[in-house]
């Protein structure tokens, strides 16, 4: 990821002068690499099992838990409020409730994420208390995604995983939304509203790009954690082998995971 600002400069290609079009010109090459991690490949195959869509939901709380914070706290900043919509996007409770279905009443205590998890939500609290007005790319990024290609990706998730009706999908799913593309067509008139200036304007340009970034890091990660997690199930020590394939809870899963990345050394945060 750019991270000198001297290297930050993003492709606009011609796409005239409003920030939402701006920013979708600007991410579009990292869309289409998030699209195609490993990850999300097989994910859009329906190839998605229950311990990698959990891995994924723990994740996934961490960055929503650190961006839905961060938006509350700055709700009146000129470059937030027009953006702010927490009855219709929030996904904090929906993750709750998803991963108390998959991990029960404890869930918060088998809560694990990798370590580009960690630096992306980081992130998202660094900028809530400096830099505010670059919560727009963030809030864009994943929002609007969950709004386009993630409300297929809940309709494979249901079938891959076998769910029944809205348990554990609960992410997926927009209540307050009634038509999601009027409202991402409200949602990017709001954008074009927020008055900033060039600087600015350019720094949340690359803000998204990193917010996709951020993104990919997390889904490598995860399956770099779940790759090595299978290769120690393929030859586990006795003691892995318990950890890894008991009846499949929750716990165990988090051990079995602890082991493969204590062996990678890639670094683990839990909380
Ligand atoms: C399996 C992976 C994915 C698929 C199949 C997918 C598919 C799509 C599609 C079809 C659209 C266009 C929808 C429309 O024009 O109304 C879209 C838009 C979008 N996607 Fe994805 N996407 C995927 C992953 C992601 C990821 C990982 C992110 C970011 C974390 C993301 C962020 C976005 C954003 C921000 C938009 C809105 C673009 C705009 O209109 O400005 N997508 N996606």
């Amino acid at each position: 990821m750019a991270t000198v600002k001297s290297a930050r400069k993003v492709d606009l290609q011609d796409s005239g002068s409003d920030l939402s079009e701006q920013i979708k010109a600007a991410t579009q090459e990292t869309h289409v690499r998030a699209e195609t991690t490993q990850l999300m490949s097989n994910f859009q195959k329906g190839q998605i099992t229950r311990t990698q869509y959990k891995v994924l939901l723990c994740s996934l709380y961490e960055i929503y838990t650190a961006l839905e914070e961060e938006m509350d706290r700055n709700s009146s900043h000129p470059a937030v409020a027009p953006i702010y919509f927490p009855q219709e996007l929030d996904r904090t409770e929906a993750l709750e409730s998803d991963l108390e279905f998959f991990l029960g009443p404890q869930w918060r205590s088998k809560i694990i994420f990798p370590a580009a998890t960690h630096r992306y939500a980081q992130r998202l609290r660094e900028i809530g208390k400096e830099k505010p007005e670059l919560l727009v790319a963030h809030a864009y990024t994943r929002y609007l995604g969950d709004l386009s290609g993630g409300q297929v990706l809940g309709k494979l998730a249901q079938k891959a995983l076998g769910l029944e009706g809205t348990d554990g999908l609960s992410f997926f799913s927009f209540p307050g939304v009634n038509s999601a593309n009027r409202f991402k067509q409200l949602y990017r008139s709001r954008m074009n509203s927020i008055e900033l200036t060039e600087e600015q304007r350019s720094d949340v340009l690359q803000e998204a790009v990193d917010a996709f970034n951020f993104n990919i890091q997390v889904f490598d990660d995860l399956q770099k954690m779940l790759s090595v997690t299978l290769e120690s199930a393929e030859k586990p020590k006795e003691s892995s082998r318990r950890a890894l394939f008991p009846s499949a809870s929750s716990v165990q899963i988090t051990v079995g995971l602890c082991v493969g990345l204590v062996t990678m050394g890639i670094g683990l945060y839990s909380f």
